[in-house]
């Protein structure tokens, strides 16, 4: 709340509106795209893979429709238009629809939860079906606030049901994953991502299009103690080889990894310069309209 207050600008008004350019895969390889350009950027990649890089923005359960008309607004406004990004805003539940329709039309819209199933006598509850059907292009699925507040203490196996059943209805996943402090000092954090990886792919089968991975240490969220852009990549290059290794080498090559905790304008372009960093999931940062310059550290893969 507070950064909606404190954070956004007061031009923004006067938005683009709906012209931007919708992303049609997120495999690299649109027209305007140069041949030189293609092969440069591939040799920077680690496994041959061309990835368009990815920004998600979390607002959490934060804001009301007036700070989100202006954070929108700067966001048509002041955001770059271009296939070599693709951003997507993950608003609070009552908001998905009014977001849907103020943002431009190039960006995506984000649940930050759903229900493991379809719908029914599940009081309080919001299925996949009904993101769905008010234009609602992705869900955050297994963050960590969801799986480690009391209140909520989602598990591995509900997270990864969800997952399957957002996906079965068209709706995109951003799943999250990340070790909590005491795991990382244990040095645990590999193990954790795997098995929480596992969960997932027991019961995902092989078509892992539909998903970005989200590598988010635990400490790193909302601490302003961002992990180090190589012990980032450290992981990033884990989870990459755990997906060739269990799922398959077209799988791993193409699913993009997320890195997030305490991503900011300051900090984005030296992590996204390493080869397993496809992009981020950015939680505070997001509530400003410099998030845009989030968004620019694209430049860093092209
Ligand atoms: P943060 O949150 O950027 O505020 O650390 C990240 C997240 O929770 O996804």
């Amino acid at each position: 709340m507070q950064a909606f207050v404190t954070g956004f600008s007061a031009s923004g008004a006067a938005g683009r509106g709906n012209d931007g350019v919708a992303a049609k895969s997120h495999i690299r390889g649109a027209p305007h795209v140069t041949h030189a350009r293609r092969v440069a950027r591939v040799a920077t990649l680690s496994m041959g893979a061309d990835r368009v890089f990815f920004v998600g923005g979390n607002w959490k359960c934060n804001g009301s429709k007036s700070e989100i008309k202006t954070l929108v607004e700067s966001f048509n406004k002041d955001a770059p238009t271009t296939s070599d990004v693709e951003v997507v805003v993950g608003a609070p539940l009552p908001y998905l629809e009014y977001t849907r329709g103020l943002l431009r039309s190039d960006w995506g819209v984000s649940a930050q939860n759903c229900w493991i199933g379809k719908g029914g006598a599940y009081t309080g509850e919001v299925t996949a079906d009904m993101l769905a059907d008010v234009g609602t292009d992705w869900v955050i699925l297994g963050h960590s606030e969801r799986r480690n507040l009391p209140e909520l203490k989602e598990s591995d196996a509900t997270i990864a049901t969800k997952t399957v059943y957002a996906i079965s209805k068209g709706v995109s996943v951003m799943y999250c994953i990340g070790e909590l402090l005491e795991e990382r000092e244990s040095g645990q954090t590999i193990a954790v991502c795997e098995r929480q990886l596992k969960a997932l792919g027991d019961v995902i089968g092989s078509d892992w299009s539909k998903i970005v991975i989200a590598y988010e240490p635990v400490w790193a969220i909302g601490t302003g103690k961002v992990a180090t852009p190589e012990q980032a990549e450290e992981v990033h290059e884990a989870i990459r080889k755990w997906l060739a290794a269990n799922v398959s080498q077209q799988v791993a090559d193409s699913t993009r990894i997320l890195y997030g905790g305490s991503v900011s304008p300051a900090n984005c372009d030296e992590l996204a310069k390493k080869p397993n960093i496809d992009g981020f999931l950015v939680g505070g940062a997001s509530l400003k309209p410099d998030f845009v310059k989030i968004v620019e550290s694209y430049k860093q893969k092209v």
